[in-house]
């Protein structure tokens, strides 16, 4: 059954689980990622950027979560925008069945001026109300994705943040989270704590100077019943970039958001954990395989079925770690 984003997180905030975000582009995607979530017993996010939208089509997306469903009564799904960066790309994604949207007004921010929160605040206003209308759910944002380390600035959803970026932009400041979630009564806020999006998050496995998990306990500290969203959450796991460089792959080495942090996350507050390069990672770590070991091989399901698996048994793992699993 589809349900939204509010019901899921209120569920999950109530039996203290988190609930892992998956991107999907492609039906490969959406089957595996269903065939863990039955397999976990799991109620699934499934998110489609932009990108996703177009390349897939809107059409061909609804109708792939619809068969999903069908083929999996039993588990709940929550069809979710990911990153929106226009009322008229929420109202859009409404339209064709997503229960859930990103309004992301941080990513126009070009300065920390008083006018780029006014703006974020307004838009995210906007779709709420719209989206509210209808009983959909909605995630707004606070802070700029961006590494600490390197001090921010590279690109917060691939399209690229207009301008610079602060360092104290890269931290959401409690205060204003408080202000935020208020005016725009936000269903689920996602927060800036030294994430970014990619494989290439830290150049070290991270520590508190680079990834700051005590803003988000601050921030859960003081809105105790605000869902908090981590993006940029995949982990690269070192299993992963040896699989894909083991076979002619040019990965170097990188570091992702460790497990471990997401779990204290999830003990502070965070109920939705986006997860995309991960997903992308296992699979083309098994194509590679495919097309190194079989050099003759041409039937595209021979590299698209060990890419399902991977994925699948990435997804089985974060529904077991984050406590998903069970609770379908
Ligand atoms: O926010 C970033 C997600 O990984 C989606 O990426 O815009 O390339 O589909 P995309
Ligand atoms: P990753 O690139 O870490 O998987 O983050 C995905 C994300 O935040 C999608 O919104
Ligand atoms: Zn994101």
């Amino acid at each position: 059954a589809r349900i939204t984003l509010r019901q899921l997180l209120d569920h999950a905030a109530e039996h203290g689980y988190g609930v892992p975000a998956f991107n999907i582009n492609n039906m490969e995607q959406g089957l595996a990622i269903m065939e863990a979530a039955a397999a976990a017993d799991a109620p699934v996010i499934i998110q489609a950027s932009r990108g996703a939208r177009s390349y897939a089509n809107d059409i061909m997306l609804s109708r792939m979560i619809d068969a999903l469903e069908e083929m999996h009564p039993q588990i709940p799904i929550c069809l979710h925008q990911d990153h929106g960066n226009e009322e008229s790309t929420c109202a859009t994604a409404l339209q064709h069945g997503f229960t859930s949207v990103m309004m992301d007004g941080s990513l126009k921010a070009d300065a920390k001026t008083a006018a780029d929160y006014d703006y974020n605040v307004d838009i995210t206003r906007r779709v709420v109300e719209l989206a509210h209308w209808i009983g959909a759910s909605v995630e707004g944002e606070l802070g700029v994705l961006g590494s600490l380390e390197h001090g921010g600035g590279e690109q917060e959803d691939g399209h690229g943040v207009e301008g610079e970026v602060s360092h104290d932009q890269l931290l959401t400041d409690p205060d204003q989270a408080v202000d935020f979630v208020r005016a725009t009564k936000v269903d689920a806020l996602a927060i800036a704590m030294g994430t970014s999006h990619g494989a290439y998050k830290f150049s070290r496995k991270p520590d508190g100077d680079i990834l700051a998990m005590r803003v988000v306990e601050e921030i859960h500290r003081r809105l105790p019943n605000t869902h908090l969203v981590m993006h940029g959450s995949s982990s690269v796991p070192q299993p992963l970039q040896d699989a894909f460089n083991a076979f002619g792959g040019e990965m170097p080495q990188t570091w992702g958001v460790p497990v471990e942090e997401i779990v204290r996350g999830i003990r502070h507050g965070v109920r939705k954990v986006n997860i995309d390069t991960d997903c992308r990672l296992a699979m083309t770590a098994a194509f590679r395989k495919v097309a190194t070991q079989s050099k003759s091989e041409f039937d595209p399901r021979k590299f698209l079925k060990p890419a399902m698996d991977a994925l699948r048994d990435l997804c089985r793992d974060r529904f077991e770690q984050f406590g998903t699993a069970g609770h379908a």
